[in-house]
């Protein structure tokens, strides 16, 4: 019988993030607290009687064996060792790609989590994120999901309460998409610690939504906004025009996506309006706990 598991993959913004150093091993240790939201790609996993790895994504450009469910599925299934059936997964994309979102990351750990299930496996989360750290720096806060503040190169986690609920409003400069490792190579290395996240985490673990607020509304609140890339720029020169309009928009992961967040439904219309007149996509949806 073929059993049928149908999961979200869902995004994820960081409200803030610090590089604290760059390691011997060429990635960077950073401090990061990171956010669940609403906006998901979809997986449907089957498992069949004959062996091997079949993969379908929505997406052309990113169906070939690169993707990161094919690697999840290839190293859990190694890892696992003894006579499996084979496996059918099929990826539905929503989340824009290089877009600071972790997209492809929590895809892996969709994939990971259900392949787990659906061949019963019986593998730790723990075990699980051991395994995602190889694919990935976000794949193991992909696993755990919800708020947490991130450590070391993305692998060490500690959960923190469920952030108050908010509107998540995102902005996405029209037709740019920034690679993780040329905005880690080209950020501005006398930012490096900058800025402190103790504030910010503080008024999470307090679920102290204005002082949430009044951290997002700083300037700086991620130190890869420093990269020096075109795309970058052009994700700044968006937020500042957003700023002029009252939108304070922060910068998530290695950009080039901004979101604002808001309590109120109207407002968070509005800004969706205002992004669309500055010619970027606005996709509005909200924090997940
Ligand atoms: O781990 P992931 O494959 O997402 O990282 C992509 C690239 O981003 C790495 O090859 C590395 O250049 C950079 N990176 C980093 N420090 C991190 C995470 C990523 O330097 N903590």
């Amino acid at each position: 019988m073929t059993m049928e598991l149908i999961l979200k993959a869902p995004a994820k913004i960081n409200l803030g993030l610090t590089i604290i150093g760059r390691r011997d091993d060429g990635y960077h240790d950073l401090e990061s607290v990171m956010q669940q939201i609403s906006l998901h790609d979809v997986l449907k996993i089957s498992a069949y009687e004959n062996g091997g790895v079949s993969f379908y994504c929505s997406d052309k450009s990113l169906s070939g064996p690169d993707n990161l469910v094919v690697k999840a599925a290839e190293l859990l299934l190694d890892r696992a060792g003894c006579d499996l059936p084979g496996v059918r997964i099929e990826l539905y994309k929503n989340i824009p790609v290089e877009a600071g979102l972790a997209g492809g990351s929590s895809d892996a750990a969709a994939a990971m989590f259900g392949l787990n299930r659906t061949l019963g496996l019986n593998l730790k989360l723990e075990e699980l994120m051991e395994l995602g750290a190889l694919l990935g720096s976000d794949v193991p806060y992909c696993l755990q999901g919800g708020t947490a503040l991130v450590r070391g190169r993305g692998e060490v986690l500690e959960s923190l309460p469920g952030l108050p609920f908010f509107w998540v409003v995102l902005a996405l400069p029209a037709g740019i998409k920034i690679s993780t490792a040329e905005a880690y190579r080209t950020f501005n290395c006398s930012k490096i610690g900058q800025p402190s996240m103790n504030a910010l985490i503080k008024a999470v673990k307090q679920g102290n939504r204005n002082e949430i607020w009044e951290w997002l509304s700083t300037d700086f609140t991620n130190t890869l906004e420093t990269a020096d890339l075109p795309e970058t720029r052009k994700a700044l020169s968006l937020k500042n025009k957003l700023k002029e309009l009252g939108l304070p928009a922060v910068y998530s992961g290695s950009g080039p996506t901004l979101f604002i967040l808001s309590r109120d439904y109207n407002l968070a219309r509005n800004a969706v309006k205002a992004i669309e007149q500055l010619d970027a996509k606005a996709i509005l949806c909200w924090t997940i706990n």
